[in-house]
């Protein structure tokens, strides 16, 4: 399949880099020409904001989109699309110490237990930290796969808290709009997760009993 193919082309990796650093490219630009509005301090709040929980989505995105499409290959990007709704959420915590509480780090460590809905956020970018951390594939070796997958289930809390942080801010501003739309997309996302493993259980137990029958599949290509 010619998608499959452009996939694995060596050009593709690079390319989905440069993609994923473009809004950061456009926040420099924009903070450089002064194009970021009537408070530009607040927009890069907001829009690092918004590209973390784009990224995750977006790598949230790649197992089910990788098995019902039949596209093995696009598991070569789901680790560096993790990476990146890293590096925007350490950029929006940056953001906020910056611009809300001037590196003041006695005053973000008052302000955060103080206002809920940042202590949300905070404890979705505390628990994403152990995620990037052990991405690398000799992370993965030397945790074992089974430990390995278990911590990555912590991605279902990452979105929860996420979702929750941007439910809370939008509440104040009784602005549910938005919030929906990703709470609509991490359901759909994290409900096929759920019913997948779910399968998957039935799969095993069923071939253990029945050692000839097919087990789950589960194709797997790292990069
Ligand atoms: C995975 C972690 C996080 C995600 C996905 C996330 C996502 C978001 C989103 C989507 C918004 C709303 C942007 C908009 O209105 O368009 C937001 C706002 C905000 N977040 Fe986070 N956030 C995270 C972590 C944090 C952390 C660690 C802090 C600070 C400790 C923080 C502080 C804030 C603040 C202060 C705002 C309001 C910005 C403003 O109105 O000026 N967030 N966040």
């Amino acid at each position: 399949m010619a998608l499959a193919r452009s996939l694995l082309h060596p050009a593709a990796k690079p390319l989905v880099f440069v993609a994923s650093l473009l809004p950061f490219a456009w926040l420099v630009f924009g903070a450089a020409t002064d194009r970021l509005g009537a408070n530009p301090a607040q927009y890069l709040s907001r829009a690092t904001g918004d590209w973390t929980l784009r990224f995750l989505c977006l790598t949230l995105a790649v197992t089910p989109v990788r098995v019902l499409a039949g596209l093995p290959t696009l598991q070569r990007f789901r680790r560096m699309l993790g990476l990146f709704t890293y590096f925007y959420a350490v950029l929006h915590f940056l953001a906020y110490a910056w611009f809300d509480q001037g590196f003041d780090l006695g005053e973000i460590a008052r302000d955060i237990p103080k206002r809920p809905f940042i202590l949300v956020g905070f404890a979705a970018f505390v628990l994403l930290t152990p995620l990037a951390a052990t991405s690398w594939n000799r992370a993965v070796k030397a945790m074992g796969a089974r430990r390995w997958q278990a911590l990555h289930r912590i991605v279902y809390a990452i979105a929860g808290l996420s979702l929750l942080h941007f439910f809370w801010m939008r509440a104040g501003k009784n602005d549910f709009a938005q919030v929906a739309v990703y709470g609509a997309i991490l359901g759909v996302l994290l409900g096929w997760r759920l019913l997948d493993s779910v399968r998957r259980r039935g799969m095993r137990l069923r071939a253990a009993a029945f050692p000839g029958a097919p087990g789950p599949r589960s194709p797997r290509v790292r990069g």
